[in-house]
């Protein structure tokens, strides 16, 4: 058993599909093989095999967003989630090292919940549209304008923006953490579909800044009701990132972790899951009843994160993720008030 896969990003050594590679990930194929085909398996498994003994001696934890691939998900992740879960549990990780595979955001939040562990990031450059919408300068610009009005910042920003927050909160609490807030005026940024779906349920006036996912905002309404038309009992669901034509055309809107759940609570024959296409592929493993219709949007970012980069990452305890010290606490102070919410 020969085959040799030359690995570029960590100093051109080859990793082999060994019989012993291969035994060793035999159980996560017999998952994964309806969705990876088997050439393609070929080359994920050395480096499976090989990120799995490294992370041990390493004492590392991976925690990987649902929209990382699923060989990714499914290989080599110890735990997995939307943006929040991957929040509660970085502050929970007793290890020396937290390998976030997600974008930089989420890196960045891990290292404000648990400043004593070292976080890596497999490539730094993994950034956020919403992310980069926005910086610090342009909140007291807006606090100038609103004085008063209390900010609430989507988790997808920089720490810098966090701590020029009152309080923070990801797509799955992003309502609760509006009521919250003892004003009748609440400033929402920097997603404006968000901050536009949460308006919907609450009676205070949001204020919206005009930041959008790259992803989300390609999907529209009636790309939807033609494949409603072409996919009769289609179940729709769909990310509140979204513009608002998709969003009322969904039977079902929530955080990345809700639209699993949907799927896992209804179990339809048809579904189609409006955000990024990796997740769809994660949530089939575990679903091959049910037929799910992709239109594919990938997240250029999340797509950064490759099993070689993590691999290297490990080898190289690179990139270090930190925060300035001069706005970690404040930042960390808006994530807190939002983990401080009763679920
Ligand atoms: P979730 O918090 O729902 O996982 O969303 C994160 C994200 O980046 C969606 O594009
Ligand atoms: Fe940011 Fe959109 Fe990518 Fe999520 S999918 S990380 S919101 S660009």
């Amino acid at each position: 058993m020969g085959m040799k896969v030359l690995d570029k990003e960590v100093g051109n050594e080859a990793l082999e599909l060994t019989p012993e590679v291969i035994r060793e990930t035999s159980a996560i194929y017999e998952r994964v093989r309806h969705i990876i085909p088997a050439a393609e398996w070929a080359v994920h498994a050395p480096y499976i095999s090989a990120i799995r003994k490294l992370k041990q001696e390493r004492k590392a934890i991976l925690l990987a967003h649902n929209y990382q691939t699923p060989e990714i998900f499914h290989g080599v992740a110890d735990l997995t989630g939307d943006s929040l879960a991957l929040a509660r549990e970085a502050s929970k990780v007793n290890a020396d090292y937290i390998v976030l595979c997600g974008v930089h955001f989420m890196a960045e939040t891990a290292k404000l919940l648990n400043p004593s562990k070292t976080v890596l990031i497999p490539d730094p450059e993994a950034g956020c549209s919403l992310a980069s919408s926005i910086n610090a300068e342009d909140i007291r610009a807006l606090r100038r304008k609103y004085p008063g009005v209390p900010v609430v910042c989507y988790v997808n920003t920089s720490a810098e923006v966090k701590a020029e927050s009152d309080i923070c909160c990801t797509s799955a609490n992003a309502v609760q953490v509006v009521e919250s807030l003892d004003s009748d005026r609440v400033i929402f940024l920097p997603d404006e579909y968000l901050g536009r779906y949460v308006a919907g349920r609450t009676s205070k006036e949001v204020i919206l800044w005009k930041g959008h996912c790259e992803v989300h905002e390609k999907f529209t309404g009636d790309e939807l009701l033609a494949y409603r038309k072409q996919y009769e009992g289609l179940v729709i669901l769909a990310h509140p990132e979204c513009p608002p034509d998709v969003l009322a055309e969904a039977d079902f809107v929530g955080s990345t972790a809700a639209m699993i759940q949907e799927v896992g609570k209804r179990v339809p024959r048809r579904v189609l899951m409006v955000t990024e296409c990796s997740m769809t592929d994660n949530v089939a493993v575990d679903f091959p009843q049910i037929e799910f219709v992709r239109p594919c949007n990938l997240c250029p970012h999340m797509k950064k994160i490759t099993l070689p980069a993590i691999l290297e990452s490990l080898k190289m305890r690179k990139h270090v993720v930190e925060v300035d010290p001069m706005i970690a606490d404040r930042a960390r102070q808006s994530v807190d008030r939002m983990l401080g919410l009763k679920p």
